[in-house]
């Protein structure tokens, strides 16, 4: 299996090629837009020069992670952040699909009005702002690939990351400087350890899945019992989190759905076993810390992470 992971630097796109470099039977390229470490450089937007890359690498699956996900941004940007999150994404799928390469792509609990809880694949999406817009607009475009396009709907991941902006690295930092947090207490979702997601992933490649599935961890929190979860897990004080309801926090540029989270029921019967929640991908990512800072922290010229 010849893989490519375009974004192996993001949050996710790095689980998932640091996991599929170790994997049996599997070849996995790495892209960056930099240079950096083992990566090789792609950018999406420079769609003639990405096509010829996927070309000379000749892989099977193309698993696009790469994304701009600021949600905020997305919302005051919408037209350069589109030109990423839509035409580059499509550009590339179809360079990978006239390759003969089959698609993976990662969209959002985000599709959501957050109107209610445990969305199902077949429920009715309706974004309330402009990622979710992006994401549900590639989501319709890979609809029409057939079996040559696979989208995973992931919700609130964590773990180590190169530039640490993830709730839970963020949350700790905060909560380490004795600084107090307000989350909403009325904004639920499924946090997700990436680190869990490279094994799944790769099983519904093999499977050769396609269409649309939920893939989020098993565990519904709202965003205040997330922040005491971090806090416990790391040994900082959960008594400076803060719960409020959304309506009295100052808002971002992009209104937020309430309720988010995922029933990944569908992908769970698929693979035989659902994705572990956020709880249990605290304790891993403890557990994964010796491992993966080293790199990560290489990547960054010594000074982030953790
Ligand atoms: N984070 C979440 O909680 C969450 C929730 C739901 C869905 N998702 C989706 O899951 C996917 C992964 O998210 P993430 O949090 O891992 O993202 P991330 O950490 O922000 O990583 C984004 C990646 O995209 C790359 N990238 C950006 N623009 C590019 C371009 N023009 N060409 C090539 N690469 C480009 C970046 O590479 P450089 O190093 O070159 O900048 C980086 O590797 C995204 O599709 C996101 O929308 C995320």
């Amino acid at each position: 299996m010849r893989v490519v992971v375009v974004g192996a630097t993001g949050l996710l796109g790095h689980a998932l090629w640091r996991d599929w470099r170790a994997r049996p039977g599997w070849s996995v390229v790495g892209t960056s837009r930099a240079a950096r470490g083992d990566l090789e450089r792609l950018d999406m937007q420079d769609a003639a020069r990405a096509a010829a890359s996927l070309a000379a690498w000749r892989p099977d699956a193309v698993v696009i992670a790469a994304s701009e996900p600021n949600v905020d941004f997305c919302e005051s940007d919408p037209d350069s952040t589109r030109r990423v999150n839509v035409d580059a994404t499509l550009d590339l799928a179809q360079a990978a699909r006239a390759g003969g390469a089959r698609v993976v792509f990662f969209s959002s609990d985000y599709v959501f009005d957050g109107s209610r809880g445990a969305w199902r694949e077949d429920d009715p999406p309706a974004p309330l702002n402009e990622y979710g817009r992006q994401k549900l607009a590639v989501e319709r475009a890979l609809a029409g690939f057939g079996p040559d396009a696979l989208v995973l709907r992931v919700s609130g991941l964590f773990g180590w990351e190169f530039k640490p902006r993830n709730f839970v690295l963020r949350a700790r930092e905060n909560l380490a400087a004795g600084r107090r947090l307000t989350p909403p207490d009325d904004q639920v979702y499924c946090p997700s350890y990436v680190g869990f997601l490279g094994g799944p992933v790769a099983a519904l490649i093999e499977k050769r899945a396609a269409g649309l599935l939920h893939l989020a961890g098993a565990e519904p929190f709202a965003r205040d019992a997330w922040g005491r979860a971090v806090a416990r897990a790391f040994g900082l004080d959960a008594g400076l989190v803060d719960g409020r309801p959304t309506a009295s926090l100052p808002s971002g540029a992009a209104p937020r759905p309430l309720r988010s989270d995922l029933d990944s029921r569908r992908a769970a019967e698929l693979l035989g076993a659902a994705l572990p929640g956020g709880t249990a991908g605290l304790e891993r990512m403890k557990a994964d810390a010796a491992a993966w800072l080293p790199e990560l922290k290489a990547w960054a010229g010594g000074d982030v992470v953790a």
